[in-house]
């Protein structure tokens, strides 16, 4: 990066009293510009921790909405507005109507990868890091998990004293990692460890050495004896895995390991936007006042 590119936003950030969170999923140069990189969870607590006056994301709209819903008094500002998670919005309000009056012990536990709206008609949030801890906390022993079937699955593996009632939210990225792709991988890497997101199938979880968010997925890696590993997540972790471990090696399992949405922010984006302060996320009260107490739920159970 052109050290006049750093410098204009090191200058912007300490005029707006701003502060820049990405996501690993962003492109290594964004990565390589923020104050805070992270899973969704822990970008949510820094969120509601920070106080800088303005929250810059660089992520996908259901993470800048968190952070307003977190911090409403502070300026959250998206790099792209454009950036968004198609598995927010593969869950109605309607269907979880339907499912409350069928069940009306059942908590609806819903992975924060899902629109404000649907985060109103939640008992609780759960990221991929925290789900097992928060869905075990839960009094209730039904549960309406919304939107991922597979982190939904991933979870109840985990807790055999619950009920489950998925959905069939996915992720495109996680879901085009084929268990026949691994295999291949592991025959060519036969000394490689398969590290993989819990939003992958199954059939793909079945053949990992360990399963994980994306920050889990890091810190498995660096802390490991193993010198290499198959990574069956998206892309733009292996800037953070290569900065924290220049010695191991890391595989991809194919070419679809790529978050379109997340590759929207670009360096160019983050200075017009702490140029402009804009676009700003916008949420009208009631849904944000809806919308914290599941988020707020989940930072107390999974334990701040
Ligand atoms: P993390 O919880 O690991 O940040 O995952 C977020 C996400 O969007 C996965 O696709
Ligand atoms: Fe959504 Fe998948 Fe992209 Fe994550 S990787 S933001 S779940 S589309």
């Amino acid at each position: 990066m052109e050290k006049e590119m750093l410098d204009t936003i090191n200058k912007l950030k300490k005029e707006k009293n701003a502060v820049i969170l990405a996501h690993y999923y962003v492109d290594g140069e964004v990565q390589a510009i923020a104050d805070y990189v992270g899973d969704s969870f822990y970008l949510s607590r820094i969120a509601a921790e920070t106080d800088a006056d303005v929250i810059l994301f660089c992520g996908v709209s259901f993470m800048g909405e968190s952070a307003k819903i977190l911090s409403p008094e502070k300026r959250v500002v998206m790099a792209d507005e454009l950036a968004d998670c198609p598995m927010a919005h593969m869950v109605e309000l309607e269907k979880i109507q339907e499912v409350r009056q069928q069940y009306p012990d059942v908590a609806v536990v819903c992975y924060v990868n899902s629109t404000a709206e649907i985060k109103t008609a939640a008992d609780v949030c759960v990221t991929s890091s925290n789900a097992v801890k928060v869905v075990k906390a839960l009094p209730a022993k039904q549960i309406f998990f919304v939107p991922d079937n597979n982190l939904g699955r991933y979870v109840a593996d985990q807790l055999p004293e619950k009920e489950f009632i998925f959905h069939d939210g996915f992720c495109h990225v996680h879901v085009s990692i084929q268990r026949e792709a691994v295999i291949k991988a592991k025959e060519a890497h036969p000394e490689a460890l398969v590290l993989a997101h819990p939003e992958c199938t199954q059939d793909v979880l079945e053949l990992a050495d360990y399963i994980g968010s994306t920050s889990g997925i890091i810190d498995y890696a660096t802390k490991s004896q193993n010198r290499e590993f198959i990574i069956c997540t998206e892309m733009g972790i292996f800037y953070e895995l290569g900065q924290k471990n220049p010695d191991k090696r890391f595989y991809a399992v194919g070419h679809r390991q790529f978050c379109h949405n997340m590759k929207r922010i670009t360096l160019d984006k983050v200075v017009n936007a702490l140029e402009t302060l804009e676009p700003q996320v916008l949420l009208d009260e009631k849904t944000m006042e809806a919308a914290r107490a599941p988020l707020a739920r989940m930072l107390e159970l999974a334990g701040k």
